[in-house]
């Protein structure tokens, strides 16, 4: 038995046009290919391939399937036989479980529930009187009914049960909705109400095209306020970190045109995929991740990154471009006129105007240089040193041999720093790596944090209550369930439901009211808001993902299963590479450096 997911990837990855080519003289006909069909006599061809659906089909004798199916058909292979087949040829490796049914699947509930939810929010779009709102929001924003279809948008009206009745109704377990964030819980009002309210939905897939979670977007005309964008928090099948908004409709297009867009926000992706460049993802949050970029190495190597030319924007360009390289992907920089994002820009100027811009992108170590230039800093020796320093993570991160030289010369003759010089700099304190997921044992956890835990849920609090805007960069970055203290954790979601509150509401528990009175009473100031919001949302996190790591290594201690042990492994050795990720970053911008312990609880097999 292959596991489902494997031969999902399998049919993805692999290019059922050379395959099928290899035995059937195949002919380009527009996005599709044909022949004569290889399964019945004919003159003239009937037989089909269609590279972005990934299946074949002859308008002749009606043979048609999965590029599995014309391997089978051609040469009478079993099922699991021509998916060996393929994957040898998708360089895909194949592992049987034994004795595993499909069905057994068991996050299959909570696909059966997202896959519920977004047809359930499109017929809500959809119908005359409770979508109308929506669809003129839409309409104001370039997207008409086609494109809304298109993108398979929905909406989630604005109302405080709408949803969970009609999913109750469908016999869907309230539990599991909450997991996926579809429902949420106060702490007490019993009865759980719907988690997007007067929002435009936007399923959130997996390449293979399964929903995993929703990012839902406000209407400028809904009643009370909250974040612009709510995303679906983490969930048993969602990773944010791991998947990359667009991708299951992109990746055809990332293939053909060689390369990706890379944009920040739902509507950037959208607007410019309606306006024909289909090639566009966006991460789901603030930077890309490691392992968004390696996603997205297995489509193409070169990438554009269009963000907004401020600070912030050019910022996240470089953080990105750095993590990119690191995929052995090759960014440029697209750069908007003051203002824009794809989204206003395309539609101000259409589809010429941005493909020009698209063409005028410029490679990132240049667009480095050329704002270090604009700021001066190479007009003098200290600032050149410093020049060098900032550039020196993007020369690391380069995998690309003939790219790395390139860099370097570059860096060279603007820095006059020689190349041997930075070749040496370059191997000096090398960035710690995350160890990748391959190796079976579980790897050790970096040290738990101790003392400052309570402490950063208090600080970020702290740090929410001055102003809406850090309600909602917290809303993007963390979710309720990061929060170790329920107390903590009440005020949280308080703040969420009505970012102004400078009361504790009613309903509080009165332990949270106490709490949240004495965080806004408290006269001592956070003098780097910044600094603070990032270091206690990065504690937050890591202590979260200590706990579920806890959790996972006492289900593998008491797992009887030798096949889930391994995956239990493989979770936790996930889990393991992303705090370590946050760790580094937590390292890099604190002071005083602890010794990295190995956790006494933990065992490796
Ligand atoms: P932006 O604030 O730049 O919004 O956030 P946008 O994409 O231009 O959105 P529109 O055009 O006003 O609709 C960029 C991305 O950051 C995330 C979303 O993924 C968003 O698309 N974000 C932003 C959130 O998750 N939550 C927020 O409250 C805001
Ligand atoms: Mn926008």
């Amino acid at each position: 038995m292959i596991p489902d997911h494997i031969i999902d990837e399998v049919r993805d990855r692999a290019d059922i046009v050379e395959i099928i080519g290899e035995v059937v003289p195949l002919k380009k006909a527009g996005r599709e290919f044909k022949a004569n069909c290889p399964f019945h006599d004919e003159k003239t061809p009937s037989f089909y391939v269609v590279p972005h659906k990934r299946f074949y089909k002859c308008f002749g004798c009606g043979k048609a399937g999965s590029v599995f199916d014309f391997v089978m058909e051609r040469q009478g292979m079993d099922f699991v036989e021509a998916v060996k087949y393929v994957a040898g040829r998708a360089g895909v490796e194949v592992e049987e479980v034994r004795g595993r049914k499909p069905e057994e699947d068991p996050n299959r509930p909570y696909y059966e529930i997202t896959g519920f939810a977004q047809s359930w929010f499109r017929e809500q779009l959809l119908d005359e009187t409770v979508g109308r709102e929506a669809r003129e929001y839409l309409l104001a924003r370039g997207i008409d009914a086609d494109v809304a279809e298109r993108f398979e948008l929905g909406y989630a009206p604005d109302e405080w049960r709408a949803f969970r009745d009609a999913a109750v109704k469908h016999g869907f377990d309230e539990d599991l909705m909450l997991n996926l964030g579809l429902l949420k819980q106060s702490e007490r009002s019993k009865e759980p109400y719907d988690g997007f309210r007067g929002r435009v939905m936007f399923p959130i897939k997996n390449v293979s095209g399964k929903v995993l979670a929703f990012g839902g977007r406000i209407l400028e005309t809904t009643s009370g306020d909250g974040p612009k964008y709510i995303n679906s928090p983490e969930s048993p099948i969602y990773e944010k970190g791991r998947n990359l908004y667009g991708l299951s409709r992109a990746k055809n297009p990332i293939r053909r045109e060689g390369e990706a867009l890379v944009v920040e926000g739902y509507m950037d992706a959208v607007s410019l995929a309606a306006a024909g460049f289909e090639h566009v993802v966006a991460p789901l949050g603030t930077a890309l991740t490691p392992e968004q970029a390696q996603l997205l190495a297995r489509y193409t190597d070169r990438a554009q990154l269009l963000y907004d030319s401020d600070t912030a924007g050019l910022k996240a360009t470089f953080k990105n471009g750095d993590v990119l390289l690191e995929a052995d992907i090759h960014p440029s920089v697209v750069t908007f006129p003051a203002g824009e994002d794809p989204d206003t820009y395309v539609r101000a100027h259409g589809a010429d105007a941005m493909r020009a811009l698209l063409k005028d992108s410029i490679d990132v170590m240049e667009r480095k240089l050329q704002i270090l230039e604009e700021k001066n800093y190479f007009s003098s020796i200290d600032r050149r040193r410093l020049a060098v320093d900032r550039l020196l993570p993007t020369l690391r991160a380069v995998r690309d041999q003939t790219l790395q030289d390139i860099y370097v010369g570059q860096v060279a003759a603007k820095t006059g720093v020689l190349p041997d010089t930075l070749r040496q700099d370059m191997k000096k304190a090398p960035r710690v790596r995350a160890t990748s997921g391959g190796d079976r044992r579980a790897p050790a956890l970096p040290p738990k944090p101790r003392s400052l835990r309570g402490g950063a849920e208090r600080h970020l609090l702290k740090v929410m209550v001055r102003g809406v805007e850090w309600v909602e960069r917290a809303a993007e970055v963390i979710s309720a369930q990061d929060f170790d203290d329920p107390y903590h954790r009440a005020i949280f979601e308080a703040l969420l439901a009505d970012p102004e509150t400078r009361t504790p509401p009613p309903s509080m528990d009165p332990v949270a009211s106490q709490r949240f009175h004495e965080i806004l009473v408290d006269p001592a100031e956070l003098a780097h808001g910044t600094e603070i919001f990032s270091k206690a949302v990065t504690r937050i996190r890591v202590a979260a993902l200590h706990r579920r790591a806890q959790d996972l290594q006492a289900r593998i201690e008491g797992s009887r299963s030798e096949e889930e042990k391994l995956e239990l492994v493989a979770q936790k050795s996930r889990l393991a590479a992303e705090i370590r990720e946050l760790d580094e970053n937590y390292w890099v911008s604190a002071t005083r450096r602890r010794p990295i312990e190995r956790n006494p609880n933990e065992t490796t097999r």
